[in-house]
């Protein structure tokens, strides 16, 4: 049976075994429409928590609760039925203690019917990851840049210039692949060191400001819409100008509703033609 099977799901196995046989493509999902128009373009839809910042308007990822994670995912749920809908663990929810992980992350899979869920951290995850995948709960930790650490790190800033990052990363990748991780997204870590830790794990690399060489690549919709004003990362690549026609649409609707001439007889119930 394809990967790509038209009427069921890719699933988290399924994704395993695209690395070396096809590019991941991922893409960051908030909404029901939004998902129902992406949907069979991605392999994987991420519920991030970029839309703390991107749909609420937040300076960082930090302030958005397990709640809201898994109401935006169940309406991704519902706007998708071919891509596989991954779940990201709001900032607090995981990294108290691995019982805590447990507890959230089982309300979040059993909630959502996300079949997977992202963890940003390094070394101190790997026995919360080991843990987590032993009860049954599909993990993709999310390594290099970790937004959720933006006040440690002092910005959103590229990782991995130490001289010997690239063998601190494959250690910790490797502690993952072995803790029974389904996948590991790298993000905003300088290319060596994506490409060396791709090629050094078994299981897929998702990458976003990390390589070509990753085994797929994610980015938040938004960016490559052109729908987040506010700020475009170096690393995201702006396929179309949603944003441009957003405006225009308002400015065209605002003119006639002034003028008259919207609405028109069409538009009304009960006029007589
Ligand atoms: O929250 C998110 O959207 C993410 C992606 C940027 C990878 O973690």
């Amino acid at each position: 049976m394809s990967i790509h099977s038209a009427q069921k799901r890719i699933s988290i196995p399924g994704l395993r075994h695209m690395k070396g046989v096809a590019k991941i493509v991922m893409l960051t999902a908030y909404t029901k429409p939004m998902a129902q128009l992406i949907d069979e373009h991605c392999d994987v839809l991420l519920v991030g928590d970029s839309l703390a910042m991107v749909v609420y308007g937040m300076d960082s990822t930090l302030g958005v609760s397990l709640d809201t994670m898994i109401a935006h995912t169940q309406a991704v749920m519902r706007g998708s039925k071919h891509s596989c809908v991954l779940l990201d663990m709001p900032f607090g929810s995981y990294q108290e203690s691995k019982e805590q992980a447990y507890r959230n992350c089982a309300r979040a899979l059993a909630e959502s019917g996300a079949q997977g869920l992202k963890l940003e951290g390094g070394a101190e995850l790997v026995e919360t990851v080991e843990y987590l995948v032993a009860r049954g709960i599909p993990i993709m930790p999310h390594i290099g840049l970790m937004p959720q650490r933006v006040h440690e790190m002092g910005g959103f800033k590229a990782q991995g210039r130490e001289e010997d990052a690239a063998t601190k990363w494959i250690g910790i990748a490797k502690n993952f692949e072995a803790a029974g991780a389904f996948g590991i997204l790298i993000e905003g870590t300088v290319e060596p060191v994506a490409r060396a830790v791709t090629e050094a794990i078994k299981i897929p690399t998702i990458g976003i400001g990390a390589s070509p060489a990753c085994d797929g690549q994610v980015l938040v919709t938004e960016d490559i819409l052109g729908l987040f004003p506010d700020f475009t990362p170096k690393f995201a690549k702006r396929f179309t100008d949603v944003g441009l026609a957003v405006s225009d649409a308002a400015a065209a609707y605002a003119k006639e509703v002034r003028t008259n001439e919207f609405p028109r007889p069409e538009h009304c119930f009960g006029v007589r033609k």
